[in-house]
């Protein structure tokens, strides 16, 4: 079941299930706040789809900002909010796993890329077509599926989406997610591989100080108000964040 973006409306339901609180209070504040400090860089966001990221890092202040990703649907959405709303973002259609003539970007991100990667080879493919694209000392920042949902097999369906897991854990297991939106529901397959792989993948293409970082919650706009409604989704995390630097 490996999901196609170009598929039906699967590109319009992912806009749509960014939209879900989840997705602004943890995936998408956690993720800037580990990005940190673009102002005035070269970025590149990788597997950008609809471009939300894209976007919110050339806002941020990066100096130049590209999205990429293999899906010709996601990108013609990427472009459509590009000329509805110009930023000065080009959205090219590639591979992350092809190899390039080594570039020069000072960030490269890539949320939910990892977790597309079925086997160690496919993933060391991605880590290699990361590091072609970034400059030595560059940063590579991720959000990606927490592998550790196979130790703790949640039940998020409070927050609005499921997660269904394989009896048992191995190399490649299936982590099917189902985001519930409004008006249907959207179903997407990652696959497992230990953080060690990542780990192993990462030095092995060219970067060191590798880190997975345990996502945080946005303050509310108003504090307290909001109980223990997080928690469990905090200290269960769907998703965690991971870094490292190009040698
Ligand atoms: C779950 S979406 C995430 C989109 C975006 N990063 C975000 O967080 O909103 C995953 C995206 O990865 C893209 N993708 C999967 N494999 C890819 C590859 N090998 N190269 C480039 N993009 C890829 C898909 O087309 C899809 O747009």
């Amino acid at each position: 079941m490996v999901i196609d973006y170009n598929q039906g409306h699967i590109a319009e339901q992912y806009q749509e299930s960014k939209t879900q609180a989840w997705r602004e209070r943890i995936e998408t504040y956690s993720f800037l706040k580990h990005i940190g400090d673009i102002n005035g860089k070269k970025v590149l966001d990788v597997a950008c789809g609809e471009g939300h990221f894209t976007r919110l890092l050339r806002r941020a202040g990066a100096a130049q900002a590209v999205g990429l990703d293999i899906s010709e649907r996601m990108i013609t959405l990427a472009r459509e909010q590009e000329s509805r709303e110009p930023l000065g973002i080009e959205y090219i259609v590639a591979d992350a796993r092809s190899m390039v003539a080594q570039q020069d970007y000072d960030i490269v991100v890539g949320a939910w890329l990892l977790v597309y990667a079925q086997d160690r080879a496919e993933l060391a493919q991605m880590c290699r077509g990361l590091a072609c694209r970034i400059k030595p000392g560059g940063r590579f920042v991720t959000v990606n599926t927490n592998p550790g949902v196979y130790s703790f097999r949640p039940d998020y369906r409070k927050y609005g989406f499921e997660v269904e897991l394989a009896d048992h854990v191995f190399d490649g297991a299936p982590i099917d997610i189902t985001l519930n939106l409004a008006d249907s529901s959207l179903e997407v397959r990652n696959y497992y591989l230990p953080i060690e792989a990542y780990a192993s993948a990462f030095r092995d293409a060219g970067f060191h100080d590798f880190a997975v970082h345990i996502p945080d919650l946005e303050p509310a706009p108003e504090a307290g108000d909001e109980g223990d409604y997080w928690d469990y989704l905090l200290n269960n995390p769907l998703l965690v964040i991971m870094d490292c630097i190009k040698d």
